[in-house]
């Protein structure tokens, strides 16, 4: 089947990268969002991006104009019921997925493909409330989207073969590379990354080092572009934490519990970049400002 039409379900940070991509790539992209002030916000991540890429060389101001030609908003679902496939990148809350689900399998063709960008939700729990199981999968982007090269595919229990191979070539035509993996928690990335984000916020606990230090010693000894603090920062704090439960629930493992720092950080607001405050302070352009971490 032939993808010609995508639907984007949330204007988020991730929601406005997955539909430029899908825009730069040449399709038609409808993106929903509950209110015109969040599309507002969303088409500002879009074309700020937009200009950092044509500023980079990497793309003439005449495609970026085409890739936002190509991106509509609208705040009513029922606008997606021509897509060939609907991408949800909703709040990480099972019944807001559910339902998102629910009305677009009332309003969307039998053959329309539904995903979800969930980072660390099952798969096949979603795909079973609608009537198109077989249709369904798991389709996981990397933050920053536009520039991030991966995608997991996610086949639940129920999702066909024809499915993955429609996305897997969906994958390869947005310049991405696509790997296919089973509806497991976290799947590839999340699996190994998230056990390794929270050993840094142990390692700050039992006082081993500093957050600058930690962050410098895992750019330089291992060449990441980011340290596991700038990284959690920008992944957002809360997310970190709501996979960490999800994983603890689902192996009972001591390694993947949510460190106390990590819970008391969250509950304090400080959710990293998007609110600028999580283990480092940013000014209004996103810019690091020096850190003023709690380390007790
Ligand atoms: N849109 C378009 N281009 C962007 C961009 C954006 N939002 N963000 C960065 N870029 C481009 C820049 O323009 C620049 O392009 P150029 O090389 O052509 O000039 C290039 O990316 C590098 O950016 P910068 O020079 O500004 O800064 P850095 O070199 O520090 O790179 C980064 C920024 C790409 C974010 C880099 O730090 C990085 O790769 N960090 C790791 C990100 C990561 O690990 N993401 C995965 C998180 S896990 C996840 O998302 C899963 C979820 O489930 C939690």
């Amino acid at each position: 089947m032939a993808i010609k039409r995508v639907g984007v379900v949330g204007f988020g940070l991730m929601g406005s990268g997955i539909a430029q991509v899908c825009a730069q790539a040449g399709y038609e992209t409808v993106i929903r969002e509950v209110a015109e002030a969040l599309l507002d916000k969303g088409f500002g991540r879009v074309d700020s991006s937009l200009a950092r890429i044509v500023k980079s060389g990497k793309m003439t101001e005449d495609d970026a104009k085409g890739a936002r030609g190509r991106m509509r908003g609208t705040t009513d679902l029922a606008d997606l019921n021509d897509c060939d496939l609907v991408i949800e990148a909703v709040i990480e809350e099972m019944s807001a997925k559910k339902e998102v689900f629910g009305t677009l399998d009332a309003l969307c063709p039998q053959t329309t493909i539904f995903a979800s960008n969930t980072s660390s939700l099952t798969i096949v729990e979603m795909a079973a409330t609608t009537k198109r199981p077989d249709r369904f999968a798991g389709l996981h982007f990397f933050n920053p989207a536009p520039v991030m090269p991966l995608v997991e595919i996610v086949q639940a229990l129920t999702t066909s073969e024809e499915t993955i191979a429609t996305l897997r070539q969906f994958v390869t035509s947005l310049g991405k590379t696509g790997v296919v993996c089973k509806d497991s928690p976290g799947f590839i990335v999340n699996r190994l990354m998230v056990p390794y984000l929270l050993g840094a916020i142990r390692a700050l606990e039992q006082g081993v080092a500093t957050v600058e230090e930690i962050d410098t010693a895992v750019k330089l000894g291992l060449r990441h572009p980011m340290g596991p603090f700038e990284l959690i920062d920008y992944t957002g704090l809360d997310i970190n934490l709501h996979v960490a439960n999800v994983f603890f629930d689902e192996f009972k493992d001591p390694s993947v519990a949510p460190p106390a720092l990590l819970k008391r950080m969250v509950l304090a607001g400080r959710l990293g970049t998007k609110v600028g405050r999580g283990f480092y302070e940013y000014d209004e352009k996103g810019q690091k400002k020096p850190p003023s971490t709690p380390t007790k």
